[in-house]
């Protein structure tokens, strides 16, 4: 978070404060939320008490399960209860499944650019190593979320298998953070053949799976299809293949953190995150929360509709502007955010010269996330969040290096 998340601008308390367009920060629902929040959460004596225990309340394990089943997950196999570990975040969650999973110094593929928090989520306690996946430095260049890219990850796996770090997991962002599109299902189909080929496990961080919007780029947005909707049993063994989600994207409320590991096959794994879960343990008001939501059929059914055409209209206005700024950027359909081009900014094509942009930027108030943090392999990428309010997200804009290049 670092620079970002102090001195923050606010159009009343704070208007010299840092416009933040660099946290994967949905808030076009706010008002919705914190309203059902405020008129249903009703701390019982229970909330008081260690209720079900460190990974969430049964209920909202169950709420979570029969969510899933009904939303774009579609899992092939109805989920159950047992099968969802809820921890204080995905953040949590990863930290507890790399401790889990790996011993310190094994590796887990990540495609570059990656999802900044994946690689502290990894290091910081687990002591694992990010194997960084190339697309770029090749002959011909390849889309991270292509077809030809799964042959990038094998060669990634070969490499550090000859280099001493054997490789445990594979950690798939889909939708993609930060390109902001899915992964289509034969891709997924031969992340799954990947894995099985070396014996390690999948894990599909799906916590974009309800953002998916349509636009001008994209009338008709891919339909998202979550790893759990395979027959995975015909491609690996299952108890290898895990899904995360959370309330933090989807539901925009990344403050009350709350995240679910999920997954149909391995109870020893569930197990052995239980045993440390005691450190991520949910609060029982979060925890009530998020099940009176999910537990809420009449707000589910617009709320969705509603927060998808939110995000078209917010895409709109940034493409917009974009466009009449001339910034190339990846057209997306899923997430608060894109990933534009700032490479003509630059006083050099290297890292430090998009350090030194980012940091007048961030003298100039507006803080957007730099391509280095996600280890873009090209200097000059930046990902700016536009879920956010119109007026602000103008005003970053013109705080932003397109306004003083004019
Ligand atoms: C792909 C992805 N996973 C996990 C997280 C963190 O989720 P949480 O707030 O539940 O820790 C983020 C936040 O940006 C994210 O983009």
């Amino acid at each position: 978070m670092g620079r970002g998340s102090s001195n923050v601008y606010d159009v009343k308390t704070n208007p010299s404060g840092i416009v933040s367009l660099g946290v994967a920060e949905n808030r076009l629902m706010h008002e919705e939320i914190a309203a059902h929040i405020n008129s249903h959460l009703s701390i019982t004596k229970r909330s008081l008490t260690y209720g079900d225990g460190s990974v969430g309340s049964d209920q909202l394990r169950q709420s979570i399960a029969n969510f899933m089943n009904n939303t774009a997950f579609r899992p092939k196999k109805p989920l159950e209860l047992k099968q969802v570990t809820v921890l204080a975040g995905v953040s949590s969650v990863i930290d507890c499944l790399a401790f889990c999973l790996c011993e310190s110094g094994e590796g887990i593929l990540l495609g570059r650019p990656t999802y900044v928090g994946f690689i502290s989520d990894l290091v910081n306690r687990a002591g694992v190593k990010p194997v960084l996946v190339e697309f770029e430095r090749r002959s011909k260049a390849i889309h991270p979320t292509s077809l030809e890219a799964v042959k990038c990850y094998e060669d990634a796996l070969i490499q550090s298998i000859q280099n001493g770090t054997p490789v445990r997991a594979l950690l798939l962002c889909h939708p993609h953070n930060p390109f902001g599109v899915c992964y289509e299902p034969h891709v997924l189909e031969a992340y799954l053949k990947l894995c099985a080929k070396y014996k390690i496990h999948l894990i599909s961080d799906e916590v974009y799976a309800n953002s998916i919007f349509a636009s001008t780029d994209f009338p008709t947005p891919p339909k998202f299809t979550s790893v759990l909707a395979f027959d995975i049993e015909k491609y690996i063994d299952p108890s290898l293949v895990h899904c995360l989600y959370g309330m933090s994207k989807d539901f925009c409320s990344n403050g009350i953190r709350l995240g679910a590991f999920v997954s149909q096959s391995n109870p020893d794994l569930h197990a052995a995150m239980r045993a440390i879960s005691k450190f991520a343990w949910p609060s029982s008001l979060a925890d009530t929360a998020w099940c009176d939501i999910l537990k809420d059929e009449n707000f589910l059914s617009t709320y969705f509709h509603t927060l998808t055409k939110r995000l078209s209209t917010a895409y709109e206005h940034c493409i917009s502007l974009l466009k009449q700024h001339g910034i190339p950027y990846v057209p997306a359909h899923a997430g608060p955010f894109i990933w534009i081009d700032l490479s003509n900014y630059l006083s050099s094509p290297t890292v430090e010269a998009e350090r030194e942009l980012a940091w007048r930027m961030i003298d100039n108030k507006v803080w957007i996330a730099t391509g280095e943090a996600y280890r873009s392999e090209r200097p000059g990428w930046f990902r700016i969040t536009f879920a956010v309010d119109e007026a602000e997200f103008e005003l970053g804009v013109q705080r932003s290096v397109v306004w003083w290049c004019l």
